[in-house]
């Protein structure tokens, strides 16, 4: 293995040379593939780079040079140029004296072979490439670096004609041709636009489709295609609806059209991450892009969505302006992810997306910042940059990117985009480019706001508040301060505030936006008439900032004024945030194992399943719903993962009991209400489902008898056999895969999780949730039932969405992975070996479930930091996991 090295942000060059044009040419045979290139290099002028040579990036454990010409002239090795393992370095010997000059290079690559699926790699039938970050060095030699934008001008593919009908590479068809002597084909594409090598692809495949067409503002008209496997085309639907309201959201909300007369898109059944950006020819997981009623959750129908607006909205956010270096990666995923938010957002509710995007970061970022990974959103230094696709780079880049719309406001944020486009269009540009131009556009100050971007972990902010009826006076009083980064300075925190009335619900003062930028400050502000109860802030609105917020009033006080909030707040995420407050410290006072008052809780509970006022089904059943694990386990400094699973689970029973009539009344309601009408994916039906999935988990997490464990499982049964969606389905199975010690329930158990197998008639991703169902149970026995499974006949560890639905979702099920025999880390160390092997950038992300002993007890600290050192030993261990098994333990 090549030792491991780090590379800095500050050690950024420009390089000594640019390529500006490329041809390739794809020959693709069974066991082997001829890649030709041929690359116009001229001098970058203001590069300081010392030496002039030319460096290409190439991997030498994938591509094979055979040869090398410049000018038509032949190179020899060790004279001409230098190969290492990584690099081929054309000495500037070769073309001294030469303003440009013509590198043509031959190398194989065995794509066969290729289990990292990163490159050019096989999956099933199909051939596909995945090139971000750094996989375009493992199909040619190549400045494999994104400020290196050339034009693709002829990407030749040909390949046999009968087995691979589709041939695809980026931006337009230039020409075809038919089968020759040999049955083979071929077809040449060309993309205008200037890119990147990780914005590369290729795709060849016997692959159907369905199409259409979008016609843009300006009139372009845009061929779309959605390609899959023939037996997917079905599933196509929902995506190309997504992408057609994509279109049309960035025109309407930025003013962005669509810049080729083709779209591609296709869906790939081996993939490591959820899709990827290539100009004009996306690839997709299959995850996120094929749905339907018989296999989709709403959550799978949502994040096909949200992930066909991703990728589309790069086209702008990350292709027509990408990246001038890895460390810039959140100046493209931040700003998309916040894109593909709002436009989430807009085609559904805003408030339902805004929660569930809150649930998201403080159940994973907030996790991950706490931790050895932790990273400010533009990295230091790295040693795997796909390390670096993390949920601070994505979701606290994303909560980033909003901050400045909080303080820009909305037309402000616009005009600062505006201004991004006209400066950086066509080029690679910097996260510090994109602040100067919010910025500029708004002759704001925007200097302590880079802190953001320097400094790691996740902020407190603390918060109390005092009234002087003398004065009419409301002061609240703020500070911050980062427990993980103690030596942070402060941030620049838009902290956007209200004041309600616990009497009578009015909003005392006109909600804004505060500059917070102090380690404390107060702030007055006049109330428009003196409150009728007491005067309650509503800090934080929106989740207006990435931190974490306490309030330092009295437990008494605290109890009350988040009463007032879960009643009357005007903001809806506040509204919600309060109840999920209320739930919290009930938790933790149980897990205390303190006499819980659960008074405020059930007031706040049964107002949430009775109130009128709330119309949207969504915000009723997520008012419901308790905080998730991984989330309360962010507010322990010693995370107990089995105190914690029993603790919520007591809570949850104690309200099951007390609303059971008020819950089955919902839930027949509703069942009434639904039954009959046709299936549908919009924000009231899918909240509908959602609210009555809800009050069957409540019903059935009524259980302390045998006869109440029947009962509850033959509710879930009955759920089961009469649902007509995969979502219900769902819901009913992952009830009854917790079913355990009662055999008359577990008959009902074992009915359903095996019509639930046959019916997926080996659908790919139908087993997928079948394997997380039963990853997730909490079951006693979880690990032997996880352990069988991985030899079951459907189970393998080369696909990454099989090898995640069992593997990576054992170890999201915390009190079982936990378990204090740390027979789970045993488990799971095991498998890090034999994955790493195969796939480094699936084992390096699983590996992160072992990183954080820190906040674990001694016993379970010792066994994971032992698991790590073992794979810290296994001989060959890729970089990737080496950088985080290494950091971790030092
Ligand atoms: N740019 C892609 C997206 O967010 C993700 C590519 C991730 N690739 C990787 N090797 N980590 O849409
Ligand atoms: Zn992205």
């Amino acid at each position: 293995m090549q030792a491991p090295v780090e590379i800095f942000r500050s050690d950024y060059k420009s390089p000594a040379n640019w390529v500006t044009e490329v041809t390739l040419d794809f020959d693709i045979y069974s066991g082997s593939t001829i890649v030709k290139s041929t690359l116009s290099v001229v001098k970058n002028e203001g590069s300081t780079v010392e030496k002039g040579d030319l460096i290409l990036d190439g991997d030498d454990s994938s591509v094979k040079l055979k040869e090398i010409y410049l000018d038509g002239e032949k190179l020899n090795s060790g004279s001409d140029y230098t190969l290492t393992s990584s690099q081929l370095i054309v000495h500037s010997s070769c073309f001294t004296g030469k303003s440009s000059f013509k590198l043509e290079t031959t190398v194989s690559i065995v794509p066969e072979d290729n289990t990292q699926l990163s490159g050019f790699y096989k999956s099933g039938s199909m051939y596909c490439s995945q090139c971000e970050a750094e996989g375009f060095r493992r199909i040619t030699y190549y400045p494999d670096r994104p400020d290196n934008m050339a034009k693709f001008t002829h990407v030749k593919i040909t390949a046999d004609a009968d087995s691979y009908p589709i041939l695809l590479s980026n931006g337009n068809l230039v020409s075809t041709t038919e089968k020759d002597g040999e049955g083979r084909h071929s077809a040449v594409w060309e993309d205008p636009f200037p890119k990147p090598s990780y914005l590369f692809a290729v795709v060849v495949g016997d692959l159907g489709s369905i199409k259409d067409s979008y016609t843009t503002t300006s009139g372009r008209n845009v061929h779309l295609e959605i390609f899959s496997e023939k037996e997917n085309v079905g599933k196509l639907d929902y995506a190309m609806e997504s992408l057609k309201n994509s279109m049309k959201w960035d025109e309407d909300k930025f003013g962005l059209e669509y810049d080729l007369d083709i779209y591609n898109v296709v869906a790939v059944n081996d993939f490591n991450m959820g899709a990827m950006e290539n100009k004009g020819l996306n690839v997709f997981n299959t995850a996120y892009v094929l749905a339907d009623q018989k296999t989709a959750t709403d959550g799978d129908f949502e994040r096909v969505e949200g992930v066909i607006g991703h990728e589309y909205f790069h086209n702008w956010t990350g292709n027509r302006v990408t990246c001038r270096d890895w460390f810039q990666l959140t100046l493209k995923e931040g700003l998309t992810v916040f894109r593909d938010q709002e436009f989430s957002g807009d085609m559904g509710s805003n408030d339902v997306t805004r929660i569930e995007n809150v649930k998201g970061l403080r159940g994973r970022q907030f996790a991950e910042d706490a931790g050895p990974m932790s990273h400010p959103i533009r990295p230091e230094s790295y040693v795997a940059i796909d390390n670096f696709y993390t949920a601070t780079v994505y979701s606290k880049g994303a909560e980033v990117i909003r901050m400045y719309n909080t303080i820009l406001g909305e037309a402000g944020f616009r005009k600062g985009m505006d201004l991004y486009f006209e400066r950086h269009d066509g080029s690679a540009a910097t996260c510090d480019d994109f602040r100067a131009a919010m910025a500029d556009a708004n002759e704001a100050d925007l200097e302590q706001f880079s802190r953001w971007y320097t400094q790691k972990g996740t902020p407190t902010v603390k918060y109390s508040s005092s009234y002087d009826p003398s004065t009419s006076t409301f002061t609240l009083d703020l500070s911050q301060h980062t427990a993980s980064a103690p030596d942070n300075e402060p941030f620049h925190i838009p902290v956007a505030f209200g004041v309600i009335d616990s009497e009578t619900g009015a909003e005392l003062v006109e909600s804004q936006v505060l500059h917070f930028k102090e380690a404390s400050k107060s702030f007055e502000f006049k109330l428009s008439s003196d409150p009728k109860g007491t005067a309650v802030p509503s800090v934080m609105r929106g989740f207006s900032a990435p931190v974490k917020i306490v309030s330092e009033a009295s437990p008494a006080t605290q109890k009350t004024d988040l009463l007032t909030l879960a009643a009357y707040d005007t903001d809806g995420f506040n509204r919600w945030e309060a109840g999920q407050k209320l739930y919290t410290e009930a938790i933790f006072t149980q897990l205390a194992g303190d006499d819980v008052n659960l008074d405020g809780v059930y007031q706040a509970f049964e107002q949430t399943l009775t109130s009128p006022k709330i119309s949207d089904d969504s915000i009723r059943a997520y008012g419901l719903m308790l905080p998730s694990e991984s989330g309360l386990a962010e507010d322990m400094d010693i995370i107990d993962p089995i105190g914690l699973h029993d603790a919520r689970t007591a809570i949850k029973k104690k309200l099951a009991r007390k609303f059971q009539a008020g819950v089955a009344e919902l839930y027949d309601r509703l069942t009434k209400e639904m039954s009959g009408a046709p299936f549908e994916v919009n924000s009231k039906a899918v909240g509908k489902r959602r609210l009555r999935n809800t009050c069957l988990d409540y019903a059935c997490a009524n259980k302390d008898t045998d006869e109440e464990v029947i009962a509850s499982a033959q509710l879930a049964h009955k759920h089961y056999f009469e649902a007509n969606c995969m979502t219900d389905q769902v819901a009913a199975m992952s009830i009854l895969s917790n079913v355990h010690g009662v055999p008359e329930a577990e008959k009902l158990r074992d009915e359903v999780l095996s019509k639930f197998f046959d019916d997926a008639n080996g659908d790919a991703l139908v087993l997928n949730k079948w394997f997380t169902i039963q990853a997730v149970s909490s079951k006693p026995d979880v690990l032997e039932d996880v352990i069988s499974l991985t030899s079951h006949p459907e189970f393998t560890m080369t696909n990454p969405n099989r090898c995640r639905s069992l593997i990576g979702a054992f170890t999201a099920n915390s009190a079982a992975f936990h378990a204090e025999d740390g027979a789970g880390y045993k488990f799971i160390g095991e498998k890090i070996g034999i994955l790493d092997a195969m796939n480094p950038q699936i084992a390096s992300r699983m590996v992160g479930c072992l990183i954080s002993f820190k906040r674990y007890d001694e016993n379970r600290a010792t066994k994971m930091r032992a698991e790590l050192s073992k794979i810290l030993e296994i001989e060959g261990l890729s970089p990737d996991t080496f950088e985080i098994v290494s950091k971790a333990l030092s």
